[in-house]
């Protein structure tokens, strides 16, 4: 048995573990990463792929911004489809303020690249993780990996560790209240080898299910349909897919998606997930490990960017000037940004999505409202400014 020392000991190479143990550093707070996966796995693990301009700020600001300035697609807009019409969304002049395209796994590489490049110490494919003592002034990570066990001893402990992970469960019963809404759908994604034919991410309505046109680079294009949450990705041929792309998305001024090889397929499932409080003793949550939000509002990661900065700020000044406030604050801080986020990607959800069998009356109602977002501009502002995202609360 090993027994290690740190600071903030961090559960999962997430953007959310990677970024929080980047923000201490640049404090001169000392960290472990433990991380179940191989470094490999992390990153080339395909998921989200939009920044918010907060986001894009909070890189730069860290030092870890250069190659998404130089390799991120700038966004000034989206576009919405309505009856094979598209209609855009003018971010930049309803808000001032745009998007960057730029994949998790390439923002996860960076951090990665980063860490090392400082001496960090992450600890890849590193077993089975417990924690301990939650509730004492020293927490422990207890790592079990061939029948060794490590014992990091830490300050402070941060459940970084995605949905599935292991710190969210080390609450004591009664602790958690969960709020909790799921789909009737999930979406088929592919990743295909072709160059975008469309500048902006086009959204789509169509009777037969929600299709989404998105992108991760000049030369690379990503698609999604509406599914069942259950599809059986193997029933879905590159044939079978590429008609029910055409079918979603081909719009009336003869715009259509440009077909290639498909690199990668899958199914995701769609959820909304609250956990509250965000944090018990000495163990603080963040990113997925306390909410899912539907991804079509774009906004997992960057809530996973937003959680990350308000704790590091807090273990900041705690450790610079012994304030606790923010410390004490953090969860009640990231929950407001957590419910904001989670009303938006349930309003885009049902705004967009076919509900299976719905009475009439809502699908006609749905209709209402896409036709009266398109032709207001207060109501597309206020998509757009969400969609951007919100300032981040001071704390
Ligand atoms: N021990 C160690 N590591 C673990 C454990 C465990 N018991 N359980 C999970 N992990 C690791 C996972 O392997 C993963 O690498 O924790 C990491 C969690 O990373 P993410 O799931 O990417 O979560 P997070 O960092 O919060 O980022 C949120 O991910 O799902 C997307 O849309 C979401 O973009 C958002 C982002
Ligand atoms: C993506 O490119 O993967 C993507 C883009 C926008 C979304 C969801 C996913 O809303």
């Amino acid at each position: 048995m090993a027994r290690f020392e740190t600071q903030v000991g961090v559960v999962g190479a997430g953007p959310a573990g990677l970024m929080l143990s980047h923000l201490l550093h640049l404090r001169g707070i000392h960290s472990i990463v433990l991380e179940a996966k191989s470094r490999a796995y992390c990153e080339e693990r395909v998921r989200a792929g939009v920044l918010e301009h907060t986001s894009v700020q909070m890189l730069n600001d860290a030092g870890v911004g250069e190659r998404l300035e130089r390799e991120g697609l700038r966004h000034d807009g989206i576009e919405l489809g309505l009856n094979g019409v598209r209609h855009r969304v003018p971010f930049v002049e309803l808000t001032g303020k745009y998007v960057t395209v730029y994949g998790q796994q390439e923002v996860v590489k960076d951090l990665i690249a980063r860490r090392l490049a400082d001496r960090g110490d992450l600890r890849f494919e590193c077993g089975e993780v417990s924690i301990e003592g939650i509730d004492s002034e020293k927490p422990r990570i207890l790592v079990n990996r061939d029948g060794q066990t490590d014992e990091i001893h830490c300050d402070y402990i941060a459940g970084c560790d995605g949905f599935h992970g292991i710190c969210r469960g080390a609450f004591p019963e009664g602790v958690l209240s969960l709020y909790e809404r799921s789909y009737p759908f999930g979406w088929l994604g592919i990743l295909v080898e072709a160059a975008p034919s469309q500048k902006e991410l086009v959204y789509m309505h169509h009777p037969r299910g929600f299709a989404l046109y998105s992108m991760r680079s000049p030369k690379i294009t990503r698609l999604y349909l509406q599914c069942k949450p259950d599809e059986d990705i193997r029933e879905w041929s590159d044939d079978r897919i590429w008609t029910e792309l055409h079918t979603r998305l081909n719009c009336e001024d003869g715009w259509r998606p440009v077909e290639g090889r498909i690199l990668q397929k899958g199914v995701t499932g769609m959820r909304s997930f609250v956990v509250e409080p965000l944090q018990y003793g000495r163990l603080f949550l963040a990113g997925d490990s306390a909410h899912i939000v539907p991804p079509t509002g774009a906004k997992g990661m960057n809530l996973a960017m937003a959680d990350v900065h308000y704790l590091s700020n807090a273990l900041g000044a705690l450790y610079v000037t012994g304030d606790e406030r923010n410390l004490k604050s953090y969860s009640e801080t990231c929950l407001r940004r957590i419910w904001k986020a989670q009303r938006f990607s349930w309003w885009m959800t049902s705004l967009l999505h076919r509900f299976e069998n719905e009475p009439a009356f809502d699908r006609k109602r749905q209709l209402a409202e896409l036709e009266y977002v398109l032709s207001s501009r207060a109501a597309l502002t206020s998509l757009a400014e969400n969609y951007v995202g919100l300032p981040l609360d001071r704390q």
